[in-house]
């Protein structure tokens, strides 16, 4: 399986990167712009695999996305990439916007166009996976309050009670 992870230079995404390169015969396609929270240097035990290839583009140029997309044809995204540092976004929230929003938001259009053109077997397979925050997904409910089956987020389901 190839995986598109997308921020795998930084805190938690070189995390998952060397996972997949250590642990899993998987392979690794990092799409990272490199901010200033990016280090690749957390990759260097990683990054002379073969498995490991690393492209340096922002998630809001659609077109270097689909040219990574057509490229390397991944099975599968993990969505990392983000400006992660809430007390930044105080003083400078554009940046925010910018990749939290628009690009994920041009990354889910990149991937849908890819999608569009698999076959029906790798269409099925496919996954988008957005790892985010509580901010996005709601906090999760203390472990004695869990209901065990629901893999629903908090805030997901609040929006769906208030739908029904
Ligand atoms: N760190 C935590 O403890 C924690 C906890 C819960 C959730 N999360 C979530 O996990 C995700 C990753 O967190 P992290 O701590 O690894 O963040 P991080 O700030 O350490 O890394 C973000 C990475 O995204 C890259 N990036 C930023 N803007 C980009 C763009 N426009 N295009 C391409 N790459 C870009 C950066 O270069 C960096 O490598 C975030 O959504 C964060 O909210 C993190």
């Amino acid at each position: 399986m190839k995986i598109l992870v997308t921020g795998g230079a930084g805190f938690i995404g070189s995390a998952v990167v060397r996972h997949i390169i250590r642990d899993t015969q998987d392979a690794v396609i990092n799409l990272d712009k490199l901010t200033y929270a990016g280090n690749l240097e957390s990759l260097a035990e990683v990054s002379t695999s073969d498995r490991y290839a690393f492209e340096q583009v922002d998630i809001c140029n659609r077109a270097e996305l689909d040219r990574v997309f057509a490229l390397h044809q991944p099975d599968a995204v993990m969505h990392l990439a983000a400006e992660s540092h809430v007390d930044r976004s105080i003083t400078g929230p554009a940046d925010f916007i910018e990749t939290n929003i628009v690009g994920t938001y041009i990354l889910l259009e990149a991937g849908r166009a890819y999608w569009n053109g698999l076959d029906q077997s790798r269409k099925a397979a496919f996954r988008f996976h957005h790892i985010s925050t509580d901010e996005v997904y709601g906090d999760l409910p203390h472990p004695d309050d869990a209901d065990p089956d629901s893999r629903i987020p908090a805030l997901v389901a609040t929006a769906i009670k208030s739908l029904t």
